[in-house]
């Protein structure tokens, strides 16, 4: 079983280029074991490139599609497959074609270079069943495929291996439910008393997470075996399929179902349900179709649960920066760089100002209402009367769109010019 100390985390990563911006370094803070990693940045700032390539990283050397076999570092990685396209294609006649894509491959690699808090070694090529590795993209599907049988769970164990896994993960997670119950059948069967508290300790953690996401403490998880069906049962009597379910909660049950399902498998292999494996979760916008709530709870929530899975994610939610603990938040379009005891429990003005770039705290709106004002501050400093008519004029105009506060500092400065007018009379 492999350990936190023993499993090579990324620890920075050097961006040659990333289409939008060249040649800086993202360094990740020195948290131990590991430090999960938030990008943020502008739209087009090549928050999903760093997540692409890295993800072309960790596959080129795991996965049905490798192609090397366990490379030191990155730098070695790529001279190594500079040298392999070299003695191929004089070797064994690769054609020019096979030489065309392993120079995208190539060229692809060399945009972003990852490096390791250990080395990368063979850690990757020989334990590939028993790391967690997976890639859920922006535009993830989540989809569920309906359940007509029960199937092999070496279909799963072998999906382990392949690097791009994910989607497959989350098509299939009614089907590994519907397997488990059956397999939970057998072991009452057998009488086999550990397996039956395993499945039994799966199903509750399961459940026990579905009911922090709908907060509903009376929520279960409800087995059909008439249709091989699951639901949800709530507590205000609604039963939800996961195929009903909305977008914002099947988005989120997408991300954890693919990861609870690796992590049981994992398990079963080494034969112990307490074991929490090693591994790298990227997500690109893991507060996809959220609702601010639930964004402030995602990283929390996949953290706890999955303590030894480093998170790479890239987001525009202040919600999700100011949530995460142990976290260097890099955002690309300043290259600035932040760590956890400085996002974390930050008022979301404050983020949206300091690290998302917004000139202040107030809408668009808002900043036209303020602007306005001042307008009238600066020209008619010196004619009370006109000043409050004005003032005045703009608090009528606008005040279904004041702001308690705005509207506040505008009566002050009404009642102001009211008490100078007076006083001149
Ligand atoms: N294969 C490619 N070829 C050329 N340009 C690309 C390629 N992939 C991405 N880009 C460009 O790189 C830039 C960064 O894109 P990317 O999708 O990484 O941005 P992002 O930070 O994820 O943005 P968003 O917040 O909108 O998702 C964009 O200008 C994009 O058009
Ligand atoms: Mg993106």
């Amino acid at each position: 079983m492999i350990t936190p100390e023993e499993f090579p985390y990324i620890k920075s990563l050097y961006v040659n280029d990333c289409y939008a911006y060249k040649d800086f370094n993202i360094e990740l803070h020195d948290y131990k074991p590991f430090s999960h990693l938030i990008l943020t940045g502008k739209n087009g700032s090549g928050k999903s490139t760093i997540l692409r390539i890295i993800n072309n990283h960790i596959s080129s050397w795991r996965g049905k599609t490798a192609f090397l076999n366990g490379a030191i570092d990155p730098i070695q990685q790529v001279a190594e497959l500079k040298s392999s396209i070299k003695s191929r294609s004089s070797k064994q006649g690769m054609n020019d074609s096979t030489v065309r894509t392993w120079k995208t491959k190539l060229s692809e690699l060399e945009r972003i270079l990852p490096t390791y808090v250990v080395p990368v070694d063979t850690i990757w090529t020989q334990n590939k069943t028993q790391l967690i590795y997976s890639h859920l993209k922006a535009k993830r599907n989540s989809e569920v495929s309906p359940v007509s049988t029960v199937t092999k769970e070496t279909d799963f164990t072998n999906e382990l291996q392949n690097s791009d896994s994910t989607e497959t993960f989350i098509k299939q997670f009614k089907q590994y439910l519907v397997n488990k119950k059956v397999y939970q059948a057998f072991d009452q069967l057998e009488n086999d008393k550990t397996r039956l508290s395993e499945s039994e300790a799966f199903f509750s953690k399961l459940t026990t997470a579905f009911r922090s996401i709908f907060e509903d403490e009376n929520l279960s998880l409800v087995f059909v075996r008439e249709n091989f069906e699951f639901f949800l049962q709530l507590s205000d009597g609604r039963q939800l399929t996961f195929d009903v379910l909305s977008e914002g909660f099947s988005a989120l049950l997408s991300i954890l179902m693919d990861l609870f399902m690796r992590v049981d498998l994992i398990r079963k292999q080494v034969n112990d349900y307490s074991y929490n494996p090693c591994g790298i979760v990227l997500i690109d916008e893991p507060e996809t179709h959220l609702h601010l709530q639930l964004q402030e709870q995602v990283l929390p929530l996949l953290t706890s649960l999955f303590p030894n899975i480093q998170f790479i994610a890239a987001t525009h939610s202040p919600a999700v920066i100011a949530s995460i603990k142990n976290a260097t938040i890099f955002d690309l379009t300043t290259k600035e760089s932040r760590i956890s005891e400085e996002t974390a429990g930050r008022s979301y003005s404050d983020l949206m100002m300091s690290h998302f770039e917004l000139n202040n705290e107030y809408s668009d709106i808002a900043d036209g209402i303020i602007a306005q004002v001042n307008n009238v501050l600066a020209t008619l400093g010196d004619k009370p009367t006109e000043m409050k008519d004005a003032l005045q004029a703009i608090y009528d105009e606008n005040s279904d769109y004041l702001s308690p506060t705005l509207k506040v500092e505008l009566e002050l400065l009404i009642a102001q010019q009211e008490a100078q007018q007076t006083a001149h009379q």
